[in-house]
């Protein structure tokens, strides 16, 4: 039998995890056996401490389902997404950079023409999102689509309501010469959940819970690396302490506001409203 002791548990574990079929599996599991072992001296754990950490893994699990995603939220908080989001898309410094997708990301959303509507009935001052998606070499990219999704001026995103309607999101193509036109409403900066697990981490801190005014989007095209990025709005509260880490100088931008009178895509808005201009530069795939 062999004996356990604190001195060789770590190589002992580590050697079971390093027989995992998958090599990848196994350089993953004995690097986290590795660290979390690490960890636990370092700060040496005591058994009530794991208990509680035990019991909020356990509540996170629990409040989340196909509609709430606090595990996402927690990696989101602990800087993690973005560290992953960094590592794996270190594109050309002339593209536009990616961040993180966020738990709110909802598939399907309905296609619209150029300049069409995402925000319906939802009130809010008219905000046109306009420009062009290119290529590093400035070649226009044709039929790129853009999955754009935002938060109401509660910073509420459908994905936390119980509708049944698409509400402030949608697809948009890139026309020909590459140009594309969202239109929605200006977002506001918001609260991320604060009634979970992390919530009740977050308030034991003097971390602010705030997102920075945003727009989602997601970019895909063929031969193009997909890229999940957001649109800031320039002077936004919150640009500087952005709670999950998303923020990029690259992806601020100015918000003009305009008189009532022609918009982007010709048609007429009788109302101020506001107009965001800004070029996606697309990453080509690398050749494989
Ligand atoms: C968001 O912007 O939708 C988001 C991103 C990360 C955590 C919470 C919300
Ligand atoms: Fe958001």
């Amino acid at each position: 039998m062999q004996l356990v002791t604190e001195d060789n548990i770590t190589e002992l574990a580590q050697r079971r995890w390093a027989t995992a079929k998958d090599p990848r599996t196994a350089e993953l599991m004995t690097a986290l056996v590795r660290h979390l072992h690490d960890f636990a001296r370092e700060v040496r754990l005591t058994e009530a401490e794991w208990m509680t950490a035990v019991q909020w893994l356990t509540a996170t699990g629990q409040i989340s389902d196909e509609k709430r995603e606090e595990f996402i939220l927690a990696s989101d908080v602990l800087g993690l997404s973005m560290l992953v989001v960094q590592m794996n898309h270190r594109f050309d410094p002339a593209a536009t950079p990616a961040t993180v997708l966020g738990p709110f990301h909802i598939d399907g959303s309905p296609e619209l023409e150029f300049g069409g509507d995402m925000s319906d009935d939802v009130e809010g001052t008219p905000l046109y999102i306009t420009g062009n998606v290119r290529s590093l070499d400035g070649t226009p990219v044709a039929g790129a689509v853009l999955d754009v999704w935002q938060a109401d001026a509660e910073g509420a995103y459908e994905a936390q309501l119980d509708v049944d309607e698409a509400r402030l999101r949608a697809k948009y193509r890139a026309r020909e010469d590459g140009a594309y036109c969202v239109r929605t409403i200006t977002p506001k900066g918001y609260s991320i959940p604060m009634d979970g697990p992390v919530g009740t981490l977050i308030e034991q801190t003097e971390i602010s819970h705030f997102r920075p005014a945003h727009v989602h989007f997601l970019l895909t095209a063929e031969g193009f690396e997909p890229l999940i990025t957001h649109l800031f709005e320039e002077g936004a509260e919150y640009l500087d302490s952005d709670v999950v880490f998303g923020t990029k100088q690259e992806l601020v931008v100015r918000f003009e506001q305009r008189e009532p009178g022609t918009a982007p895509d010709g048609t007429t808005c009788d109302v101020p409203w506001v107009e965001a201009r800004y070029d996606f530069v697309l990453q080509p795939c690398a050749p494989r």
